[in-house]
Formats: C-alpha cells, structure tokens, sequence
C-alpha cells in the first residue's frame, strides 16, 4: 500500500528494526497458548494477572515490547497497511483481498454519514460538555438504529417481509393468499448484523468525535468527503481543511497503533457490558466511559501540560529530580504490561518530530519530550519505566491540528475497531463476567430498633 521510498515508511521499518534489535520478538510461551479451563493464575488487585479469556485478536508481549494484531506485527501494519485494512483484519481476522477491501472501505465512508444522530446531538450544550461525556451521548444515539437484540426481539415473523401483494408491484390486482409468495429477508446471522452495527461504530464514533471538536469552537458537523479515506475524513471533518497527503498517512499510522491492545481496562469494559448480551452500542458506550479516566486516558493531555510546565531542556533534570523525591507519577511513562519500550511509543516518537515540525503549538517541546525520556529511562528503566504509547501521541495530534480536548476522544475513535472485534469474538463462546470477591466485613450483627440505638463512637483518626 505504501512505497518503501514513503519518509514515514522508513521512518517505522528503522524504529522496528531497532526494537527487534534491542528487545527481541519471540512469542511469550507462557501467554501464547489454547486456555484448558479451568485454569490457575495468581491474581493481584484490580485482577492483575487474571486471565479474563482466550483470544485471537490481539496479542501484547510486555517482556520484550512487542505488539500484533490477528498475528500480524504491529511496525509491519503501520508501514504497510492502512486503518481500514487494519479493521477488516481485526474484526474478520484475515487481510482482505483488493475487492474486500475496496467493499469495506468503501462501506466504512458510507457508514461516516450520520447527520440525523449529529441533528440531535447538536441539541445539547457540547461547548460545555467534557468531549469523552458527549462522545458517550453521540454513541446513545446512534443505538436507535436497528441492532441485533431489536431483530432478537421482533423475532417470529421478523423474517417474513411480505406476501405476493408486498412482493409484486401493486398495479396487479392482488391473486389471493393461495397464491401468496411468501419471501423471506434473507436471515443474516448474528453475527452479520452485529458486524454492520461494528462497522456503523467505527465509522459513527469518528464523525461524532470530529463533529464534537467542531461544535467546542462554534463551527456546524461537516459532511466527510467521498475522495478522502478514513484517516483523511478525520482530519477533514475535525478541522475544515483538506490534510496533505503526510498528514493523512501519519493520522493513519496514528490510528493503527490505538487500535487495540489486549484486555485493557476500556476493552475490559466494553466486553463485560457485551457478555450480558447488551447490545454492541451500549458495549462501546461502556468503553468509552472506560477510557474517560486519566489512568487509562488523557496522559497524553497531561503529558502536553507537563512538557509546558517543564519549559526547557535545561530545566528536564531539576525537574525529573524535584518530581520523583515527591514520588509523583511522570505521565506517559510506565505501563501495567510493558516493562521495556512500548513499541507505539517507539513509531509515535519520529512521527511528533515530523508532525511537529514548524508547529508554533510544538515548538522546542519535542526536544525537551526527547530530554525527559533519556533521564527517566536512565533512573527508572531498571524498574520496567519506559514511555508509553501517551509520551508522544499528544505531540503527533497537535503537529496535526487536534486540539488537546479532543486527545482522547480520538483515542476512542480508534480503539472502536479492538472493542467491537474482541466483542465479536466473545461472542462466540459468551459467558456473562462474574468474577468473585472476597468478603471481609462484619458478620452475625443483631438488628438494633432505633430508638435503643446510641451514637457511633467515632473512631479517632
Ligand atoms: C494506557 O492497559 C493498556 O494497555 C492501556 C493502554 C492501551 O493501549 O489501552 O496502553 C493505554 O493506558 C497507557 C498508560 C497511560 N497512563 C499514564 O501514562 C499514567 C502514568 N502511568 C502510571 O500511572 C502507571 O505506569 C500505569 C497506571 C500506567 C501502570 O501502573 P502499574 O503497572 O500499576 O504500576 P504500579 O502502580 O504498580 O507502579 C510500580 C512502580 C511504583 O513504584 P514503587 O511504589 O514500587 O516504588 O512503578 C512506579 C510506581 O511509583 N511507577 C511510576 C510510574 N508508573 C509506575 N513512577 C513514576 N512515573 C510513572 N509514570
């Protein structure tokens, strides 16, 4: 898809080859394997270490940095592949032929025209709403349209559309039920409807997000352009004008990498809203709300205050020092998984130098970023501290034109494809989530009547 002369291809086949030189790439043997339930894991709290399930999906090697998806590894999509092929491959789990591929593609534009779900979203105060909050409403919304419970419940006769009156223009007088044909909708699978309502997903949450950023500045939705691809319509759509052609292929990139990334806490989310059989809306409604708190999103928005209130390389080392006596997070560093470099992390770095590049918005804060991750990486990569995907993602969307605001929805906008693909697949072979809890309060208390009942004594603190 893209020519190895592309500056941005170069830019990720070097980054690979220097990943897979300083960290390896062979599959986890512990974390590669057919699950035979019931299984036994050690579990820490907020279920680190539990294995929520068995996936084809995605796989995330922590120990030595490596990320794929559908077996497919992460640098070799995003130099040669595009989002659109990244989510057929996601969501069907093989790389489409050139047909397929134009169908999907082509489906997934179509699927990006939402102006009755942008009509009523444009009837609540979006200038004032937290963006992740109105792209949860947006997504709401969008559930009226028909999806695999409505058909679910409509059930019996769902099927049948119609006799021969229905199925033969009107002007002949109609024959009499003994002649009746009786034609049947074609009965998709579920698993086809749910698919559609995937693909209305990946595409609606992006025109919401785009239009989201628009309504914050005062400017109307704009209607995605049949010429640009999904990448291209993002930053069409969000901002007003055409991308060049390097703008697009670093959005494209961009969305690669988010796309999924094993059970997060977001996809996590989504899948346990998906497994009582909720509809794939509400599912991904759920991760977006995942997806809205600081620990998970939005580092990279702190990330941009952060290198701001830094100011200058001169200044990276006092602060780093001043930062960590009082044991606060740096953020954009670390990460439950990886304990080496996050091969995102890796991609992203070259292309906020490129993105950035004559941005006023980024000015001289790449170098101060590059500063930071040399002496954090020197004082906390003996303990598995590296920068994450959030190091410089903020930096490639401001060199792009996305205000900081809209960072995270733009996350979201991507991980749709990992949430729906994961959600589908669960569904295969779906039971509802319950894990357990341990209890530890009191036991066997008498009931007092209140009347006899004295004041608690306060414990002192
Ligand atoms: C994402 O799960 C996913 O895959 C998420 C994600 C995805 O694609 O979906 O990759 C996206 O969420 C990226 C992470 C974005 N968040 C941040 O950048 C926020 C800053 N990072 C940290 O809050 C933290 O690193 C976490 C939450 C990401 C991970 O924390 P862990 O694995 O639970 O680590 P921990 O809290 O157990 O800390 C272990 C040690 C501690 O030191 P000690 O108490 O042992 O001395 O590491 C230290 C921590 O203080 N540490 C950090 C640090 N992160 C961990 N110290 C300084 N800065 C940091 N960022």
């Amino acid at each position: 898809m893209h020519f190895e002369s592309d500056r941005i291809t170069r830019l990720i086949l070097a980054a690979s080859k220097k990943a897979h030189r300083e960290t390896g790439a062979s599959p986890d043997s512990r974390i590669v394997k057919i699950v035979e339930w019931p299984v036994t894991c050690t579990v820490g709290p907020g279920l680190e270490g539990a294995i929520a399930c068995e996936s084809k999906v995605g796989y995330v090697n922590g120990a030595q940095g490596g990320l794929s998806y559908r077996g497919y590894d992460i640098f070799d999509l995003c130099a040669h592949s595009n989002y659109e092929e990244v989510c057929f491959l996601l969501l069907i789990g093989n790389l489409p032929s050139k047909a397929e591929l134009r169908g999907f593609s082509d489906k997934l534009r179509d699927y990006l025209h939402i102006p009755d779900v942008l009509r009523q979203l444009a009837g609540f105060p979006i200038e004032r709403m937290n963006p992740m909050a109105a792209l949860r409403l947006g997504t709401n919304l969008m559930r009226h349209e028909q999806t695999d419970l409505d058909f679910l419940r409509g059930k019996a006769d769902e099927a049948k559309i119609g006799t021969d009156e229905d199925s033969i223009p009107m002007e002949t007088l109609p024959r009499g039920e003994e002649h009746a044909i009786y034609e049947f909708r074609r009965r998709q699978p579920i698993r086809d409807r749910n698919l559609a309502a995937c693909c209305r997903l990946i595409s609606g949450v992006a025109s919401m997000a785009a239009a989201i950023a628009r309504m914050r500045e005062g400017h109307l939705p704009l209607a995605p352009d049949p010429e640009l691809s999904y990448a291209g319509n993002v930053l069409y759509m969000t901002s007003g004008e055409r991308p060049s052609a390097e703008e697009t292929r670093i959005m494209d990139v961009a969305l690669i990498l988010h796309a999924d990334h094993g059970m997060n806490a977001s996809t996590f989310a989504a899948l346990v809203v998906a497994s009582t059989l909720a509809d794939v809306y509400s599912s991904v409604s759920a991760g977006i709300g995942a997806l809205t708190g600081p620990l998970h999103g939005g580092a990279n928005e702190q990330v941009m205050h952060m290198l701001r209130g830094i100011g200058s390389v001169a200044n990276v080392k006092p602060w780093v020092k001043a930062t960590l006596a009082e044991k606060k997070r740096v953020m954009g560093f670390g990460h439950r998984v990886y304990k080496v470099y996050d091969p995102r992390a890796r991609v992203l770095a070259p292309l906020a130098a490129l993105s950035g590049r004559g941005k006023v918005a980024n000015k001289g804060l790449f170098q101060i970023a590059a500063a930071l991750e040399t002496e954090i990486a020197s004082r906390l990569g003996k303990k598995g501290i590296f920068p994450n995907v959030d190091f410089y993602s903020g930096l490639v969307y401001t060199g792009l034109g996305i205000s900081e605001r809209m960072f995270t929805p733009m996350f979201a906008v991507s991980r749709v494809a990992g949430w729906t693909a994961r959600i589908l697949e669960y569904l295969k072979n779906n039971r509802i989530f319950r894990p357990r809890v341990m209890y530890s309060g009191a036991v066997d208390r008498h009931y007092v009547p209140i009347a006899a009942r004295r004041p608690a004594r306060r414990k002192k603190r």
